[in-house]
């Protein structure tokens, strides 16, 4: 606890010096700077590798902050009430004199905003006097991380800090709904559609494949391992790397269990985790069991066809 405390501290020294950090996040970790500074996002763009038209999400605490630099809705209102803090995002209309800077939004008028449940980040925004832009803590196109010795992996020591808060519990990113018109679900992730539909009481409308490509997380290649992965697949080869949703049959060394019971909660926290692993152990491809499309298993299964999408 106290050494929680003392690195919230340190986390706020260099953030309040315009650099990034990484955070935990109930989804995936976070790659976090000062959201109204040019200098600070900036540097998050060049650390991810990031395209610079790809917009940042930002990480409020609380509403009375987010109303200084976004106009809010009925329907967002009802959503926050029910599910933020959360894996969710919403998109809302930028305020004409909101201190944004231009880097995180490449000047639109709409804003990604979430506010995350993890209690350290929750902590260290509480802290803050500016909110937190803060995309998935993995250079860019690659699979998010999870915990924070994946961060440091990724980035060695071009990463001033990480902010250890142990596994991220959901494991896959937030779910994204735009707000601005028609509500419309833009990604899916931790949070159902089908839990958002109930309480709207409406059939919200997915729309998960951008025109032109233009937010990547929509992109069809993407949250890849960065070697070939195969779906549905009940015969794995030789020398693959097959994930299986649970324990079963003989012990194989190239089997990897992604739940005990076939759980798909457990499935989706263990994910990106176990993708990691496999590329670190030098497997050259990777198979996966067929996974039900249902509930969480939908977001799985529209991770999954992305990352299947790379050919080496
Ligand atoms: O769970 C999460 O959402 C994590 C944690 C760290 O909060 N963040 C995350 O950020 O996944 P990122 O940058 O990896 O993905 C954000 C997605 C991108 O695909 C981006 O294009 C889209 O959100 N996005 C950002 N601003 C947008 C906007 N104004 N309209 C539509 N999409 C937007
Ligand atoms: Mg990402």
């Amino acid at each position: 606890m106290k050494n929680n405390l003392s690195n919230i501290k340190k986390a706020k020294i260099i953030l309040d010096k315009h650099d990034c950090i990484a955070i935990p996040t109930e989804t995936v970790y976070g790659l976090a700077a000062n959201a109204y500074s040019n200098n600070a996002v900036k540097k998050i763009f060049k650390l991810k590798k990031r395209p610079k038209h790809n917009p940042l999400i930002v990480h409020y605490s609380n509403l009375g902050d987010l109303k200084k630099d976004c106009h809010i809705n009925d329907n967002f209102l009802k959503i926050f009430k029910k599910f933020s803090p959360g894996p969710i995002t919403y998109i809302l209309n930028l305020k004409k004199n909101s201190k944004i800077s231009k880097l995180v939004t490449n000047k639109k008028k709409t804003l990604a905003v979430r506010f995350p449940k993890h209690t350290l980040t929750k902590k260290l925004l509480n802290l803050l006097n500016y909110p937190l832009a803060a995309p998935s803590a993995n250079i860019s196109s690659r699979v998010s991380c999870v915990c924070s010795k994946d961060v440091k992996n990724e980035f060695g020591n071009k990463i001033k800090f990480v902010l250890d808060g142990g596994r991220s519990l959901i494991g896959l990113e937030s779910t994204i709904i735009s707000l601005t018109g028609k509500p419309k679900i833009l990604r899916l992730g931790g949070l159902e559609p089908s839990k958002i539909n109930k309480l709207l009481k409406k059939n919200l409308k997915l729309k998960l494949i951008a025109s032109k490509n233009f937010f990547p997380g929509q992109m069809k290649l993407h949250y890849s391992p960065g070697i070939p992965l195969r779906l549905n697949v009940s015969k794995p080869k030789n020398n693959e790397a097959y994930l299986l949703l649970k324990k079963k049959g003989k012990y194989n060394k190239n089997f990897y269990y992604l739940s005990n019971k076939g759980n798909l909660k457990e499935v989706a926290k263990n994910l990106y985790y176990t993708l990691r692993k496999i590329k670190k152990l030098k497997f050259k491809s990777i198979a996966v069991e067929k996974i039900k499309n249902q509930g969480i298993g939908k977001t799985i299964n529209d991770r999954l066809l992305r990352a299947s999408k790379y050919h080496g």
